[in-house]
């Protein structure tokens, strides 16, 4: 427990124990300055107490931590841990303690300990891997921090340098028989993955390193039309050819098997029978434009 915790937040031992004792210190603290404004306010014990009693140390409680966690120097910690909380709750928007920064889009002012770095992996035009940029742009817990290419001259590199986000062009002998760029990735921080149009397989050295931390997003409903050499422009021609109604977009964790592992997220559209593999690959990249950015925020901040 306390292990799973500390590589949740990713933090060192010592820092584990000084959270605990702040949060107990803190629950008390709270328990403690409820009851004292509770005699303030005169209300006869019963539900109407109970009902009062509970708004109030949510209220206190945030307070009562951040005060605790000032002299045991876990302030950013705490103020991070309650706006994370905030945003689930939808009190925080997601850019609320990011202050722009002239120097980079990517930069927010938050402890990067608690920040989920993503590497993007694309070999193509990026148009995914800008959406997904965009839509974390200000983001308080989740960045952007690299993109992993393996073909040189492709647009997702020049969307790392238009954005400034650092870039790397992956050897295949390294990628497939080598560290499969693992301690690259984690150098950086990176502590999730997602394939934007990423043609290579993704090697077991790099699913065993991220296990269930990487997920790719398909233009085809799985299981059907996956599998190796569907991808892009075949994937749309095989549906025409089919003569399905429907086509659309699978979002799901990457194993060692093309196209294989858990369906996180599906959605559909129309295949009319004057669809051409462009009209329908539109189609689909109007449908993963609107939903793969929020995915994985909805992955993320789960
Ligand atoms: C997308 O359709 C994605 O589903 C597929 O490759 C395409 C990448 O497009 N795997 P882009 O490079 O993001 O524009």
């Amino acid at each position: 427990m306390l292990e799973r915790l500390q590589k949740k937040w990713n933090v060192s031992g010592l820092r584990l124990v000084l959270i605990i004792a702040i949060f107990a210190i803190g629950g008390s603290l709270t328990g403690y300055a409820g009851k004292k404004l509770m005699n303030l306010f005169s209300i006869e014990k019963g539900v109407l107490w109970v009902i009062v009693y509970i708004l109030l140390i949510t209220i206190i409680w945030p307070f009562a931590v951040l005060i605790v966690s000032l002299p045991f120097g876990q302030f950013s910690f705490f103020k991070n841990y309650i706006q994370r909380i905030g945003v689930k709750l939808g009190v925080f928007s997601q850019e609320s303690g990011v202050h722009s920064n002239e120097t980079g889009p990517q930069l927010s002012t938050k402890d990067p300990q608690l920040t989920t770095h993503i590497a993007i992996f694309a070999s193509g035009a990026g148009s995914n891997a800008q959406k997904i940029i965009d839509h974390f742009r200000h983001h308080s817990l989740i960045r952007i921090s690299l993109i992993v290419c393996n073909k040189p001259g492709a647009g997702v590199l020049a969307i790392a340098g238009k954005e400034n986000i650092p870039s790397i062009l992956i050897d295949k002998e390294k990628f497939f028989r080598g560290d499969a760029y693992v301690p690259e990735l984690k150098e950086r921080g990176i502590s999730f993955i997602v394939l934007a149009g990423f043609l290579w397989k993704i090697p077991s050295a790099l699913t065993k390193a991220f296990p269930g931390k990487i997920i790719n997003i398909h233009p085809a409903l799985l299981p059907k039309y996956g599998g190796k050499g569907m991808y892009g422009r075949f994937v749309h021609e095989a549906v025409i050819a089919a003569g399905d109604k429907e086509s659309g977009i699978t979002i799901h964790y990457v194993d060692e098997i093309y196209d294989h592992g858990k369906i996180i997220f599906q959605d559909k559209c129309i295949v009319l029978p004057t669809d051409t593999p462009d009209t329908l690959a539109q189609k689909i990249h109007e449908l993963e434009h609107k939903n793969f950015p929020a995915v994985i925020e909805k992955l993320l901040l789960k």
